[in-house]
């Protein structure tokens, strides 16, 4: 199955690989430069049916470092519309994480630290549903007031607009790791009063509003994902039972996939990391829910994610890490499964 096609609402991938979106933090005024042509297009030769750019900020304070890649002004339209005319040129689909980052914003690059930026080092004050701080050492966000709120959604439909001009095929929200949608689903770091805390109801109006937005502009069926933490990891916090109800909402919304990965929320959560270990909330999101889902997490061989699909608990193979390694993936899947998939066709005498 990993090697097949596979249609996913009207968009068909040449196969069921997908690289998972990864930050890059090498996008100088948030434009994505020759590096993405590179690296995205180097997977997309190498046989993805599906590449995701990395979390693209919807507005500057969106951005979780200040070398961020985003989707909010024409010059990275520009930019973004090279990078998806080579994805799609090579036979792959072409995706767009659309993000942001609410109170983890303004931080580092990971090799420089990561830590937190001060306004003297590049920084902005986040935003968040409450005025929480992450951790220890991270700034109080602003809580968004009711004119915050609205920008933000604002962002995102514009944001869409503007990856359809680039010529994305896909969008995804990411909805999970600890950023800003996310921080609206937790009970950990939502208190609010109003109509965007309490129930699960209220917690995911948020989401489903920027769904509407988005929605606006990228029309069904034009494919519309949603990466969600199936759970914190963390006392008191969301969890796989409220995802699947969230799952239900989102499927009615018009979602057309889930891509389910976990944590982000707490700072040092206690994870049992090890092979596939959240395929489980793919396969009961998909069960459950009833709608499509992606799975994610330390898939690195391919009769391991072979044996996934086969079993029925996703419908596509995201990969990050092993992607890094290996842009060759689906070629070492090919052959080890037995199959053989097209090179592209300058590379054919080396296959
Ligand atoms: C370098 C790097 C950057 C990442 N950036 C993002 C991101 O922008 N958006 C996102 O949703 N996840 C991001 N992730 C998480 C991955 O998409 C993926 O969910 C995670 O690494 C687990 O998959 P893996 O075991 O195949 O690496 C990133 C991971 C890595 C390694």
């Amino acid at each position: 199955m990993l090697l097949e096609p596979v249609t996913l609402g009207t968009l068909k991938l040449r196969n069921r690989t997908v690289v998972s979106p990864m930050c890059q933090y090498s996008s100088p005024g948030g434009v994505p430069t020759d590096w993405h042509l590179v690296h995205l297009g180097s997977r997309a030769v190498g046989g993805a049916g599906l590449v995701f750019t990395e979390a693209t900020a919807v507005s500057p304070e969106g951005r979780i470092s200040p070398e961020d890649t985003g989707i909010w002004n024409e010059r990275q339209v520009a930019a973004w519309s090279r990078v998806a005319r080579f994805i799609r040129g090579q036979g792959a689909a072409a995706g767009i994480q659309l993000a942001h980052a609410g109170r983890k914003a303004s931080t580092d690059a990971p090799w420089r630290g990561g830590g937190p930026l001060d306004a003297g080092h590049g920084g902005w004050t986040p935003v968040a549903p409450s005025a929480i701080p992450f951790d220890e050492g991270y700034p109080t966000p602003v809580a968004l007031d009711a004119n915050g709120i609205a920008k933000v959604i604002e962002d995102f439909r514009a944001a869409a607009q503007r990856a359809r001009e680039a010529g994305f095929e896909v969008i995804e929200i990411h909805g999970a790791h600890g950023y800003l949608i996310h921080q609206f689903l937790s009970p950990l770091s939502n208190t609010r009063t109003d109509q965007y805390g309490g129930s699960l109801e209220n917690r995911a109006r948020l989401l489903r509003e920027i769904i509407a937005a988005v929605r606006e502009n990228w029309p069904a069926p034009m494919p519309l994902w949603v990466r969600l933490s199936a759970t914190d990891w963390a006392q008191g916090g969301w969890d796989i039972g409220e995802c699947v109800q969230l799952a239900r909402l989102l499927r009615a919304d018009g979602v057309d996939v889930i891509d389910c990965s976990s944590g982000g929320t707490v700072p040092h959560p206690k994870i049992p990391v090890g092979p596939g270990f959240q395929v489980p909330f793919a396969a009961r999101i998909r069960r459950e829910a009833g709608i499509p889902t992606s799975t994610v997490g330390l898939i690195t061989e391919p009769r391991q994610a072979e044996e996934i699909l086969q079993r029925g608990d996703a419908d596509v193979i995201e990969m990050a890490r092993e992607f890094l390694r290996d842009p060759y993936f689906p070629r070492r899947a090919a052959k080890e499964l037995g199959e053989s998939i097209r090179a592209p066709e300058q590379y054919e005498r080396a296959w």
